[in-house]
Order: C-alpha cells, then sequence, then structure tokens
C-alpha cells in the first residue's frame, strides 16, 4: 500500500514562559492510501497536534514530517502552505467556516487560493457539495445551518481539492447516532477513492468504520489503547 504521509520521530513542544510542554512525544507513524485510521485519546493527549503536524500547520520541533514523498523540514511558512493546500484537506475541531460567506463560497475558497478561475471553482464546489448532499442549502450562511450540516460543509471544502490526504478533527462531536453515520460513511467512501483519511475522535462509536486504530496518551502514539478502555 502506497504511504500518503508519514511522521518520523515527530515531537512537539510548546513553550510558555519558563515551562515547556511536551505536546507530542517523538511519533513515528504511516498513513496510506485507502485507509481511514481513527486517532482515539483523552482531552489534551496530542490529537490536534498530530493532526496538525500531518496537516501542515505547524513545524515539528523534531523529526520528520513527510506529505506525498516530500519532506516538510527546510520549507518556509509559505512553502509549507503550499504543501497544505495542494495535498491536504482539513476539517477542523469547531469548523472554521468564515461567517460572511455562504456554503458554495466557503467551498470554494481553497480553489480560489490555488489560483482556479472563479467559474470553475464554483462548479467544483458545487460537486463537492453535492456529495455530502448539501446542494440544496450552497446559498445559506453558517448560521442558518446546523452543527452536522455545518459539518458537512466542512468536509466539502476539505475535498473540494481533490487532496490525497485528508484529516479530521473531531468531525462528529455533538452529533446524534444518525448524523453520525452519514458523515463517517462519506468519509470512509472518500477512503477508498486512493486518499488516506485521518479521524480524531473521543467517540468509540466511530471504531466500526475504522481501517486502522492509533491510541495517543499524554503525547504518546500507540497501536494498543490503554488498559481501561478495553472495557469499551
Ligand atoms: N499552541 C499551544 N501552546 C501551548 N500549549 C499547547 C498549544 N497547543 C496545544 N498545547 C498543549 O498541548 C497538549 C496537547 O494538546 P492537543 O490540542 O493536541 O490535545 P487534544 O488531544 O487535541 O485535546 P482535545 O481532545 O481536548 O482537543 C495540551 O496539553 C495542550 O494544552
Ligand atoms: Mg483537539
Amino acid at each position: 500500500m502506497e504511504i500518503v504521509a508519514s511522521v518520523a520521530n515527530a515531537s512537539k513542544e510548546y513553550k510558555t514562559g519558563d515551562t515547556i510542554i511536551t505536546a507530542l512525544q517523538p511519533t513515528t507513524c504511516d498513513f496510506k492510501k485507502n485507509e481511514l485510521t481513527l486517532i482515539i485519546g483523552p482531552s489534551g493527549s496530542g490529537k490536534t497536534t498530530l493532526l496538525s503536524l500531518l496537516g501542515c500547520v505547524i513545524f515539528p520541533t523534531t523529526g520528520q514530517v513527510t506529505i506525498c514523498g516530500q519532506s516538510t523540514q527546510g520549507l518556509s511558512q509559505r512553502q509549507l502552505a503550499q504543501v497544505r493546500l495542494k495535498n491536504i484537506g482539513f476539517v477542523f475541531q469547531g469548523f472554521n467556516l468564515l461567517a460572511p460567506l455562504n456554503a458554495l463560497e466557503n467551498v470554494m475558497q481553497p480553489l480560489l487560493l490555488l489560483g482556479i478561475p472563479r467559474k470553475e471553482a464554483k462548479e467544483r464546489a458545487k460537486e463537492a457539495l453535492k456529495k455530502v448532499t448539501m446542494q440544496d442549502r450552497m446559498s445559506n450562511l453558517p448560521k442558518m445551518l446546523s452543527g452536522g450540516q455545518k459539518q458537512r460543509v466542512a468536509i466539502a471544502r476539505a475535498l473540494v481539492t481533490n487532496p490525497s490526504l485528508m484529516l479530521c478533527d473531531e468531525p462528529t462531536a455533538a452529533l446524534d447516532i444518525k448524523s453520525v453515520a452519514i458523515v463517517m460513511e462519506e468519509l470512509k467512501m472518500l477512503s477508498t477513492t486512493s486518499k488516506s483519511v485521518a479521524v480524531v475522535t473521543h467517540d468509540l462509536r466511530l471504531k466500526q468504520f475504522a481501517d486502522r486504530i492509533i491510541y495517543v496518551n499524554n503525547g504518546a502514539v500507540s497501536n494498543e489503547p490503554k488498559e481501561e478502555e478495553f472495557i469499551h
């Protein structure tokens, strides 16, 4: 199986005043095509940090991040943003939709940033919204949409550039079980189209959708859950 993204001994430390927080200990793992990986762990364990490293949102303190064969080491912030735009779709914890833009305009944004003409961007954004069955709500502002609908618009925005790597931070938080199934079926389907999909969650109901699960505890990544989690 082809590797889409990998971290090799990648760690992240944050300095606040004179204390250092290790958000992620040195971590090595691969994310492959046609695979949906679930990243499970308690609050503050380092899940968003791992996703942000993979998503080229932050640089690692130590180690390497490689996206579609390209190492991010030594890149400028601008170059890193280009790697992100070309290869990665990111669904952020809390959606990050732009409030003054309607659903269609939100989904068009990454295409416009890539320099794609407005007309083509509009067509592709409509297609993406269709994929998540939001074509009837294209002209709605985010504030007119429910949590689950906002979530689907955020997924459409992430997939509109046809990225190799889809990263989703808590995509089902605050959704009922039916909406969870809709969102996860969509992500699962995407993972079968030569993409690698990684989903961060607290929600153990999502286990059934995963090809692989990795566990994060106290900044340490493992393929095995901590003992108390075996009860679930
Ligand atoms: N920008 C930052 N500056 C300082 N500390 C940070 C920063 N971002 C994250 N941290 C710290 O790193 C640790 C891991 O944070 P992270 O956001 O990765 O956790 P998480 O597993 O995503 O938690 P949650 O489930 O609550 O979203 C936490 O202790 C957090 O306080
Ligand atoms: Mg988080």
